[in-house]
């Protein structure tokens, strides 16, 4: 494993001293939510599905696959994710979304308190809906805020008009409602929304609130034909994300000055919120678009036969901002909190029986905050703050059981940042006949000109805050985030080389753009670990060949990222770029930018 010394002396030297309590530090269910008990909507299914776990202490080893047992909650015609299809009700009557709280036993017989969006439309009830639309049309959704706090919805990766865009200065008070509405601009792809009210977005997103929007245009239509792909059936939207638990089921928040600085991992791994998922499959192709919305973990993602290390080769044929030219075959991509990549897997040659494990895996995280060679470790807990002991050295996280001072509800396990574990088990189940190959062409890819382009570099970097620099905290261009000040200012219409640049004492950051996608131009200085994947020019991966609105920056390398500026609305647009480790962009790892 790459994590080598783990120096918490060096870590806590900064934070601990700066009087940070973790007293309080959070479950959810006492987070001021927990008065609007909820209960399923009435007319729903509620069908997500329930978790056989056998531990008390709310975990299940991820590392076993034999654990994977959970039917993977699949998006239906309605329920948890279900397919609210608005394909066919083009601008008739606004959706009604509410954003509120649900309780939902992800763990089996232990209702979790969860935040969700609940919508019903044509007598069918939604939780979280997976928003289906075509290019060109116009969503219309009334959010009212159910919460106990501000909220509100970014379209993440959709152009929209800034007032549009769920800007952290554009938060709904409890109660309030809000009607978005915007014509669909961007390509057939998919896309997400989550909340993003200024200092909450961590908690609310892990609790529970987001979701896909997916886009179709004439590309998706013809795909579909040539493979015979239903979404919701053999097209399947899967987020992945990690959570921790405690021993009731409840899942579990922390925003100490650990987590707010190396981001929230959990030790649980939920695919379309289920826990430790299992899917029976034909012997076919399936699109899968995979969407990582775990607040701070990235994944390195392959598939494998069964338990072994054998990988399976699939095809990358889309990123963030939709399809890509080409299918391009692969073996592991990295996919980072935001991103999104849509794959085709093969099952058409496997025999009835076998087993293919979509997995996680291991990698060096590079925490490398507090320079190379000082690999701070991540795991479930963050950092032990209570047991302030000395050194500590091996992977076992910073709970790790042997040292740790268990805290409350937070189990024992740990799964580090980098480790690896199974993500999805897939059963191959019926054999059926399937004699489609996938078209060469894709899509077509516009490259925007960036010919007499302004470069903006865009540097990230690490700074002691605080009296006496007790505090460490993310920077973007040596600044912290600040509401009112606009430090970066665009022309419309304009094309910017956009240079993000990580320093070497840092860690990994998916740096996500707000309003526009864009495409990476080259990455520079980039660690030994991607040089497998960096087989296209300018040292890019396959995930850099699409359109893009978040890119994983490593310590020390630099992303160069062409970014088109023209759009139609009206007057100044205001939009944010921050890091997708929603716990930097809460801490102020964000900055605005306004396009004039
Ligand atoms: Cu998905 Cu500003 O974020
Ligand atoms: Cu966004
Ligand atoms: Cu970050």
């Amino acid at each position: 494993m790459p994590n080598k010394a783990l120096n918490r002396r060096s870590f806590l030297k900064y934070t601990a001293l700066a009087g940070v309590t973790l007293a309080g530090s959070g479950l959810l269910a006492a987070c001021g939510d927990s008065t609007a008990t909820a209960s399923t909507p009435a007319g729903s299914t509620g069908t997500i599905p329930v978790a056989a776990t056998g531990s008390s202490s709310g975990t299940i080893d991820p590392r076993n696959l034999a654990n994977f047992t959970n039917p993977l909650n699949l998006p239906g015609s309605e329920g948890a994710l279900g397919v609210l299809d608005l394909t066919s009700s083009a601008s008739s009557s606004p959706l009604e979304l509410v954003a509120k709280p649900l309780s939902l036993p992800l763990l089996k017989g232990k209702p979790a308190q969860l935040l969700t969006y609940q919508a019903s439309l044509g007598g069918k009830s939604f939780i979280n809906p997976v928003l289906r639309l075509k290019k060109g049309q116009t969503l219309k959704a009334n959010l009212t805020n159910g919460l106990s706090e501000d909220t509100n919805i970014h379209w993440h990766g959709l152009k929209v008009a800034s007032k549009m865009d769920g800007h952290p200065s554009r938060p709904l008070k409890p109660g309030e409602n809000f009607s978005y509405s915007f014509p669909v601009q961007n390509r057939g792809g998919t896309y997400w929304y989550h909340p993003h009210p200024h200092k909450l977005t961590p908690r609310q997103a892990y609790s529970g609130l987001a979701s896909f929007f997916v886009v179709e245009d004439e590309d998706t239509q013809r795909l579909n034909e040539a493979l015979d792909l239903k979404l919701g059936e053999t097209d399947l939207p899967i987020v992945i994300q990690d959570k921790l638990f405690d021993a009731q089921g409840q899942l579990v928040y922390r925003a100490d000055a650990s987590t707010q600085f190396m981001g929230f991992y959990g030790d649980t791994i939920l695919a379309n919120l289920t826990p430790h998922a299992s899917l029976d499959v034909a012997t076919r192709i399936y699109r899968l678009r995979l969407l990582n919305g775990s607040n701070a973990r990235t994944y390195r993602l392959a598939f494998v036969k069964g338990t072994s290390s054998e990988k399976l080769a699939y095809w990358l044929i889309g990123t963030d901002g939709g399809l890509l030219d080409k299918p391009y075959q692969v073996t592991e991509l990295f996919l980072s909190p935001g991103e999104r990549v849509e794959l085709l897997v093969d099952f058409s040659k496997l025999e009835a029986g076998a087993v293919v494990a979509l997995k996680s895996l291991s990698f060096d995280p590079m925490h490398n905050e507090m320079g190379s060679g000082m690999n701070m470790s991540v795991g479930s807990g963050g950092m032990d703050m209570g047991n302030m002991g000395g050194m500590h050295s091996g992977h076992s996280g910073m709970m790790g059981s042997a040292t740790a001072t268990p805290q409350a509800g937070t189990g024992n396990a740990s799964l580090d940042d980098g480790q690896e574990f199974y993500i999805l088990k897939l059963n191959i189940k019926n054999k059926v006949s399937y004699n489609r190959s996938f078209p060469q062409a894709l899509s077509s890819l516009e490259k925007p000109d960036t010919t007499g382009a302004t470069v903006r570099p865009v540097v990230l970097s690490l700074t002691m805050m605080g009296q006496g620099g007790q505090m460490m905290q993310w920077l973007i261009n040596g600044q912290s985030f600040n509401m009112d000040e606009y430090p970066i200012t665009v022309k419309k219409n304009s094309t910017e080389i956009w240079e993000f640049k990580n320093e070497a004492n840092s860690m990994p950051h998916p740096m996500h753009l707000h309003g526009f996608q864009f495409q990476v131009l080259s990455r520079q200085n980039s660690p030994a670990q991607l040089n497998p994947l960096a087989t296209f020019s300018e040292g890019r991966l396959a995930t850099d060949l699409g359109w893009k609105d978040t890119v994983l920056v490593w310590p020390g390398e630099t992303v160069r990222t062409a970014i088109n500026f023209s759009h139609n609305f009206e007057g100044e647009q205001l939009y944010v770029t921050h890091c997708h480790v929603l716990e930097h962009e809460d801490n102020g790892m964000m900055v605005n930018y306004k396009v004039v």
